[in-house]
């Protein structure tokens, strides 16, 4: 559309143009044609004279007044001659051919219209004549008249004329014809070339619009990156907070609807007798999503696996949450114990979470629960397009459980910006390859306009792997792949925590308040070490080797034997597989055994506690432990490390930190370990238990600096503003090429 009317900016002057130029051209034409054609009846007549002459000249006996005539009517033959006639001297027509009119003006010959060399000639209507000295035998001085049929002249040189305007017009048709295509041509190279700009995609080739607007590109160009240096500078400097992000969402996103989907729910309710209780799942994602929430006053789509789930929603199946403080709406999602069992138990946490996670547990991998795993996926699609206000809201789709959605909602709302935040690791190819879908599930996880992990390692894991399996356009230096012509940035968003700051921090028990409870819930007295971990009742977490540590730990340093007590909360989690049912035998069994080995009557080593804490459990034990130990064996981010930290304002406590946690690249003033090496984790934890208070502040305050500032509100704004500047270059683009949004 825009390029058409541009195209007729054109074209109009072109056709006034063409129109003045048949204007000149025709008339002009015309008339050098009339007079090409009178020139040539001149030298005709002369012609027909000349052979008149010769043939009187030639003929035997005298020169008689009706031999001439007959030697006229012989000549007139010709058919364009339509007469002859013979002016003598004194301006008499003394003979002329039948049909050539009697009143000639044999006078009117002297009188010069027009010169053909040594005659005269002139035209009248359609007439032409010629006058043309003549001698022969007795006649002297005389002239004789031509007379020649004009009409032809007149009806060639009509002719010409259209022939002429004919041309003109073909001319300009041609001339339009090619500018269109020529502009339409370039208008397309100059819009595509402009939108890969505003993707980002001119860095590694740079867009090379025609010369004339390569100026407009590089304002462009320049445009956007001051943008973006002033966003960047903007974001580094200041704090981020609630409300910080909240003025985001009204000034950037022009307070569009925000959509976020997970399989976990945050509020659980659940039954205890009579009374509805409100539950808070042990879940990073839960941990990390509500403040956002609370912040976006959005929608928020999940699984509704509580007891009392179904009482306390609307028929909206809508619940307004927090209690007491509600600032967003639960949106429930219903799933039958079969289709719980396929999609979640079994190709989420028996397929996905093995394969993604390297904690040597074989995925297994099921055609039924694929086919679960699909529909659920497409279900929670269909929520969210019900709940959608527009057609372009912004939805965060969370994590494993929902590969396949991204893909089947750009499908239904096309101008939707989806953000895929995968909480886990991403595998590199050759294990990711195992999973017979694993093709789908890419083109799934496509659909998403932003696809983020916690860490850069994890973003290069997925590029090769979708190099390896989908014929997509990958830009390794933008880390964007363009696959079924849309286009995807990959990028690392390293997820956070709520930072604590004024009366909420305040508000928290003192320290030592904390450090009683922990040792009273314990049966400890004051005096004991304590380190702790808490973790969801999975494998992944290293908790077996963890235990291995405490037991070397024990061994090596025989002064620890009744003043250390590692205490390990466990949340039981996805109870009904086999594998976990099996990991929390074998971790029990552990721990009695240590117990039992280096344990006495009144003291044991290890306290296994399986239950779950809730957020004000989980601060306390934080606040009153000397060390934390988190030992994962493979972890995207885990956030207990930042709980821990954030819980300890009184610089105090020490974490134990397994490499393997996307934690570990932010966070290395904590004590860094490989937990598969026993030895050195049980030397970290030894360290810990005895570094000095000094040492202690220096590590706690490098590692709160970090946390406080890349806090929840700065992971969801880094990539809430990603998906700004998104949308704004789409906008552009969608203007650019007339489909203004
Ligand atoms: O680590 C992945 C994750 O989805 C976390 O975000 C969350 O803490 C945990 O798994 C919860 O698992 P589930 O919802 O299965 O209990």
């Amino acid at each position: 559309m825009k390029s058409l009317r541009l195209q007729l900016r054109f074209l109009l002057p072109l056709a006034i143009l063409l129109v003045a130029a048949a204007y000149i051209t025709v008339p002009l034409v015309d008339k050098l044609t009339l007079r090409w054609f009178l020139r040539d009846l001149d030298i005709r007549a002369a012609f027909v004279a000349d052979t008149l002459r010769n043939n009187l000249v030639n003929q035997p006996g005298e020169l008689t007044v009706d031999s001439l005539q007959a030697e006229f009517n012989r000549a007139i033959r010709d058919e364009r001659l339509l007469g002859i006639g013979l002016c003598d001297r004194a301006g008499k027509l003394l003979l002329h051919t039948p049909g050539f009119p009697d009143r000639v003006d044999c006078m009117g010959i002297h009188r010069p219209d027009r010169r053909n060399g040594n005659g005269l000639s002139w035209s009248q209507g359609e007439l032409h004549f010629a006058a043309i000295p003549f001698e022969a035998g007795p006649f002297v001085e005389d002239r004789l008249i031509v007379l020649h049929d004009l009409s032809f002249v007149y009806r060639r040189s009509e002719d010409s004329r259209q022939y002429m305007i004919i041309f003109f017009v073909g001319l300009g048709l041609a001339i339009a014809l090619v500018t269109v295509l020529v502009a339409h041509v370039s208008w397309r190279g100059w819009v595509a070339g402009t939108r890969a700009l505003l993707r980002g995609e001119s860095l590694l080739k740079p867009f090379q619009p025609p010369p004339e607007l390569q100026v407009v590109a590089s304002d462009l160009r320049a445009m956007l990156r001051e943008m973006d240096e002033e966003r960047r500078t903007r974001m580094a400097n200041e704090a981020w907070s609630a409300e910080r992000l909240r003025n985001l969402l009204q000034t950037e996103l022009r307070g569009e609807q925000v959509i976020v989907v997970s399989n976990r729910e945050p509020y659980i309710h659940g039954r205890k007798g009579e009374a509805i209780e409100v539950q808070r799942p042990a879940s990073g994602l839960v941990t990390a999503i509500e403040p956002v929430m609370r912040a976006c006053s959005g929608t928020w789509i999940a699984h509704g696996s509580g007891g009392a789930d179904r009482e306390t929603v609307d028929r909206n199946d809508h619940v307004m949450v927090p209690p007491g403080q509600p600032s967003y709406t639960l949106r429930r999602i219903w799933l039958s114990e079969e289709e719980e069992q396929g999609y979640y138990y079994g190709f989420a946490n028996e397929g996905m979470w093995p394969l993604c996670h390297l904690a040597h547990v074989r995925p297994v991998f099921r055609q039924s629960d694929w086919e679960y795993y699909k529909a659920i996926n497409q279900r929670f699609a269909d929520a969210v397009v019900a709940e959608a206000r527009t057609d372009d809201p912004v939805v965060l789709v969370q994590d494993y459980h929902f590969a396949l959605l991204p893909a089947m909602l750009r499908e239904k709302l096309p101008n939707a910006t989806i953000i895929t935040f995968w909480h886990i690791p991403w595998p590199n190819p050759e294990s990711f390859g195992v999973c017979p879908w694993h093709e789908e599930i890419l083109r799934g996880m496509l659909g998403s306009s932003i696809l983020g992990f916690h860490t850069r390692f994890h973003c290069r894991n997925f590029l090769e792997s979708v190099d390896r399996f989908l014929e997509a356009r990958i830009r390794l230096e933008e880390s964007t792949v363009t696959f079924d012509g849309a286009l995807t940035q990959v990028k690392s968003y390293p997820i956070s925590i709520h930072w604590p700051v004024g009366e909420e921090a305040e508000q928290r028990p003192p320290i030592d308040a904390c450090r009683q409870a922990l040792r009273d819930r314990l049966g400890l007295d004051a005096k004991q070490l304590v380190a702790v971990g808490i973790d969801r009742f999975d494998y992944t977490k290293g908790i077996i080797e963890r235990f291995h540590a405490v037991d070397r730990l024990i061994t090596k340093y025989p002064e620890l034997r009744g003043q250390f007590t590692f205490a390990q909360f466990a949340a039981p989690t996805r109870s009904a597989l086999d594998e976990y049912q099996l990991f929390v035998e074998q971790a029990t069994k552990l721990a009695d055994r240590i117990n039992r080995r280096h344990g006495t009557p009144r003291w044991q080593p290890i306290q296994l506690i399986a239950e779950n804490q809730d957020a004000e459990q989980v601060t306390s034990h934080f606040r009153g432990a000397d060390v934390c130990v988190v030992t994962s064996l493979h972890d995207g981010m885990n956030l207990v490390a930042k709980e821990f930290v954030a819980a300890r304002e009184d610089l105090r406590g020490v974490l134990v930190l397994s490499e393997f946690t996307g934690a570990a690249r932010e966070l290395d003033a904590a004590l860094i370990v490989n937990p598969y090496d026993v030895e050195r984790t049980a030397d970290a934890i030894y360290h810990g238990l005895t570094m000095s208070a000094a040492e202690q502040a220096e590590r706690m305050r490098s590692l709160r600096s970090i946390v406080s500032e890349d806090n929840i509100y700065r992971w969801a704004a880094n990539m809430l503003l990603d998906a700004a500047r998104m949308r704004r270059n789409e906008r552009i683009s969608a203007r650019l090429s007339g489909e203004g949004r």
